[in-house]
């Protein structure tokens, strides 16, 4: 387990977070990778909105807006993201990808992989994933992502993607409707976590993850659907007005959830299309 408890209350810190992750580089270089520009805010609206405003400048691959606290953050289907101060980590980082608009959800799903494996390493704690974007431990959630996508229409191609990365850190309180629901890592784990080694933890699974994707190596999809806690499972789907029952029965290399219905029909369903509930026992 990493050394990075008891540092609930630093502040987040640019300095401490790259100089972590020059750490392992060899050169120490941060060129090309993502954090090698970090701009952290206070206080923001949506760091996926400033990450969508530096993209369209033409601000570097590997970019990140992080900040402190969030006054409009957003979740999947214009949900709003609990964003209070002092305790969670709101961060976007701006990718540009070689990839097709329709592989998009890989980077959601790298995204989720990349968290999972730094709740393991820092809190010793197995994380699951809730298809397609939502990072889980002992069935509440931790962690949010939301990926933003402008395309190239010439070529069919990502122009930009913004990864939007919420994570609950530290020891948090949750408002009524999400006490049910929601859970911080510290919360978790007993042990209250800093948050400068939580992101260059981050910033290194989703780099290492990033630049194996970027070579076609899709590897990490075995692991996506390894950590799932809906394959096997009978779920609940939300298909814009389609509610059904049906049961999970893959996820296959391109983020898409298979399931099948209740009239035993296979059912591929794409991300951002849904929402799904896991059935209540
Ligand atoms: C979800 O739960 O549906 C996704 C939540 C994504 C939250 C993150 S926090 C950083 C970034 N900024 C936002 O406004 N949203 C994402």
């Amino acid at each position: 387990m990493h050394q990075i408890e008891n540092k609930a209350l630093e502040p987040l810190s640019v300095a401490e977070i790259q100089n972590e992750l020059r750490r392992e580089l060899c050169p120490e270089s941060l060129d090309g990778r993502i954090g090698c520009q970090i701009e952290l805010h206070d206080e923001i609206g949506s760091t996926n909105d400033r990450a969508k405003e530096l993209a369209l400048q033409g601000c570097a691959h590997g970019t990140v807006v992080l900040a402190e606290r969030q006054n409009g953050g957003r979740g999947r289907f214009g949900r709003v993201f609990h964003s209070p101060a002092g305790s969670g980590v709101y961060l976007s980082c701006v990718l540009r990808p070689r990839l097709p608009a329709d592989r998009a959800v890989m980077l959601t799903c790298m995204a989720a992989v990349a968290v999972a494996r730094v709740v393991g390493e820092v809190a010793a704690v197995q994380a699951e994933i809730k298809w397609v974007n939502d990072v889980y431990i002992s069935g509440r959630k931790v962690c949010g992502i939301l990926c933003e996508a402008g395309m190239d229409f010439e070529s069919g191609q990502l122009g930009y993607v913004v990864a939007g990365i919420g994570v609950n850190v530290g020891s948090m309180e949750f408002p009524d409707e999400l006490k049910d629901i929601a859970t911080s890592i510290s919360n978790e784990c007993g042990v209250q976590l800093g948050r400068n080694g939580f992101v260059a933890a981050l910033l290194r699974q989703l780099n290492r993850l990033y630049s194996a994707l970027e070579q076609g190596d899709f590897g990490f999809m075995e692991e996506y659907r390894a950590r799932s806690n809906v394959l096997g499972r009978d779920v609940e789907v939300l298909c814009g007005c389609e509610r059904y029952h049906a049961t999970a029965i893959a996820i296959d290399d391109e983020g898409s959830l298979i399931v099948r219905d209740m009239d035993g029909r296979e059912r591929t369903l794409h991300s951002g299309e849904i929402s799904l509930k896991l059935k209540k026992a």
